[in-house]
């Protein structure tokens, strides 16, 4: 059996944080779960506690540094240390850059980007005194390639994928032993097209979801995995498409 580490995740409340929650309990970890719905994090929690699992969550909103904090301080609190960051709370409303959707340029900023440093903020200083941590970060698919509609969401993913790789290089520097892994999922069956906008976006994307997308449960299981690897070794890049995703 491998040690029960302390995982935070954020955006737990659905999709691939859900899915990554559950499984990472059902492997005897400890985790700390973030998101803003209350009522999805009290129902994965009493789930996770029925099926003789441990976990806690916090009301979490990313783009609020302060929220950030209280989650690290959750799992400081409840278990006195964090073992793994999971940066993964995430929108992609995708349009056209003509359709001028500001709001939802910004929302991505401050989530997809901001939300991740927020995380390094709340979560490296607390891993630099432990001399040991791994930060997850969710990127994207579309942080190795753009397509038309997804210019904000790629530029934040590229941008996650860079901060990841800066981390990577400081902490190695450091000595600090904190691994960085950034996973980046393609078309995987969540609620995030749900989200988008632009009515023509969204039922395209959900169309192409509806055809293509894998379990959540996929991802979760390439996270798992990054998460066994020995001490001395960090798997610094997952990409997982469905076979069949061109
Ligand atoms: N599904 C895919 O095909 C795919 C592909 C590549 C990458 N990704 C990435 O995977 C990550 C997870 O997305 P998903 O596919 O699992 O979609 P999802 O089911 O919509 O989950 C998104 C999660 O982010 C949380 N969230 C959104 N805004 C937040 C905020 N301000 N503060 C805290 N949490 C917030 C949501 O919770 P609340 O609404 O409760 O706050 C929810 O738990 C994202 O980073 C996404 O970009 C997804």
């Amino acid at each position: 059996m491998v040690d029960s580490k302390v995982i935070v995740i954020t955006g737990a409340s659905s999709g691939i944080g859900e899915a990554t929650a559950l499984r990472l309990a059902k492997a005897n970890h400890k985790l700390v779960l973030g998101a803003r719905r209350e009522e999805r994090l009290q129902e994965l929690v009493d789930k996770i506690v029925n099926a003789g699992g441990e976990a806690v969550y916090e009301i979490t909103d990313v783009t609020d540094i302060h929220s950030v904090e209280q989650l690290a301080e959750k799992a400081m609190n409840q278990y006195g240390r964090i073992d793994v960051w999971m940066n993964n709370a995430g929108l992609m409303p995708h349009s056209p850059l003509i359709q001028d959707r500001v709001e939802d340029w910004n929302r991505m900023i401050d989530v997809n980007l901001r939300g991740v440093l927020h995380g390094i903020h709340a979560a490296l200083p607390i891993m630099r005194e432990q001399k040991s941590g791994q930060f997850i970060n969710t990127a994207s698919v579309a942080a190795h390639a753009v397509h038309a509609g997804g210019g904000v969401y790629s530029a934040t993913k590229a941008g996650v994928t860079m901060i990841s790789e800066a981390l990577r290089q400081e902490e190695a520097a450091a000595g600090s032993n904190i691994r960085v892994t950034a996973i980046s999922p393609a078309a995987t069956a969540t609620e995030i097209a749900d989200h988008i906008t632009d009515e023509a976006t969204r039922e395209r994307v959900a169309k192409a979801h509806a055809k293509l997308a894998v379990p959540a449960d996929r991802i979760a299981e390439a996270i798992e995995s990054a998460i066994n690897m020995p001490a001395d070794t960090a798997i610094n890049e997952i990409i997982v498409r469905p076979t069949a995703q061109a």
